[in-house]
């Protein structure tokens, strides 16, 4: 396993990959999710590039870029132990040097759900991943389900831009009792931690009802708002059953599938989860 910081040393690192290459991004702080992509990744591809780094372009100024949790050390003896090939750890002046002044930015699927409370979020996203692209050219990247709207941004300009990149989404890993792993879920204490656990309750509660053939979108909304009602640490910033294509709120009857998801606060710590209900 070879570990680079700068993008000519990726570079030269590249060339010697046999193909094909795959990538999995992530802003490290290693867990089962991030490791699921990796072995997915190593059972399709020669090579596995996983790149580390913390975006600072995806954090708005009240949020926690500084906390963010890093363990450097760590990380790479669980992508050793993974069989990943390159690891590539840049800082942030490799990324944004001086006068960096170009952005990518996907317009409408970046709009509702999380891009109505984190407005840039999606454009630090696609700018950095962008960059990730056109420094490691993998033939396959590898994103988790975990972050739905992210997948779809991303696959979104992948097929805008024509990055010469098949994405691959793979499934949300969770921990015994539901709650899907996340490197924030360190923030939690341990009574929130239990409280975390409602997410998980909720989507399932509504999948069981869509299940049973409940079809109101209004409905389903409703069961995840009072499952996450009943724990009194979460408090609920959205609840949502959305067009797993446009993301846009469905109302009325679902005819087809759709996308559950939901954003809670337990204390500060901001939770994201999801689940795709199949037709
Ligand atoms: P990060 O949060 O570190 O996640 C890296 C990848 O791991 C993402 O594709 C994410 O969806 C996936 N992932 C996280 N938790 C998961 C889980 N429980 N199960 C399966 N996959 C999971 O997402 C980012 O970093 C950044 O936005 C990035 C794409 C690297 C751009 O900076």
């Amino acid at each position: 396993m070879q570990v680079v910081k700068t993008i000519s040393e990726l570079r030269s690192a590249r060339r010697n990959l046999p193909a094909a290459v795959g990538m999995v991004p992530t802003m490290g702080f290693l867990h089962a999710g991030h490791l699921s992509l990796v072995r997915a990744a190593r059972r399709d591809c020669a090579s596995v590039i996983v790149s580390i780094f913390v975006n600072p372009t995806q954090f708005a100024p009240h949020e926690d870029l500084d906390a963010y949790p890093r363990n450097t050390a760590r990380d790479l003896e669980l992508l050793a132990a993974e069989g990943a090939h390159l690891i590539w750890i840049p800082d942030a002046e490799e990324m944004y040097p001086e006068n960096f002044q170009t952005w990518v930015e996907v317009v409408e699927v970046t709009r509702p759900l999380e891009g109505l409370y984190r407005p840039i979020h999606f454009r630090g996203v696609t700018t950095v991943v962008a960059k990730l692209f056109n420094a490691a050219t993998p033939h396959q990247a590898y994103f988790g389900q975990k972050d739905a709207q992210q997948a779809a941004v991303i696959q979104q300009m992948v097929r805008d831009l024509n990055f010469g990149v098949e994405i691959k989404v793979c499934p949300t890993v969770r921990e015994p009792d539901g709650l899907a792993f996340s490197s924030r879920n360190a923030y939690l204490d341990p009574e929130e931690r239990r409280a975390a656990a409602i997410l998980f309750k909720a989507l399932s509660n509504a999948q069981i009802a869509f299940n049973k053939g409940e079809r109101s979108a209004d409905l389903l909304r409703e069961i995840m708002k009072t499952a996450l009602n009943s724990e009194p640490l979460a408090n609920p910033q959205y609840v949502s059953c959305s067009n797993p294509d446009t993301l846009l709120e469905l109302t009325g009857q679902i005819n087809g599938c759709a996308l559950l998801t939901m954003a809670v606060f337990f204390g500060k710590t901001r939770l994201i989860d999801n689940m795709i209900l199949e037709a």
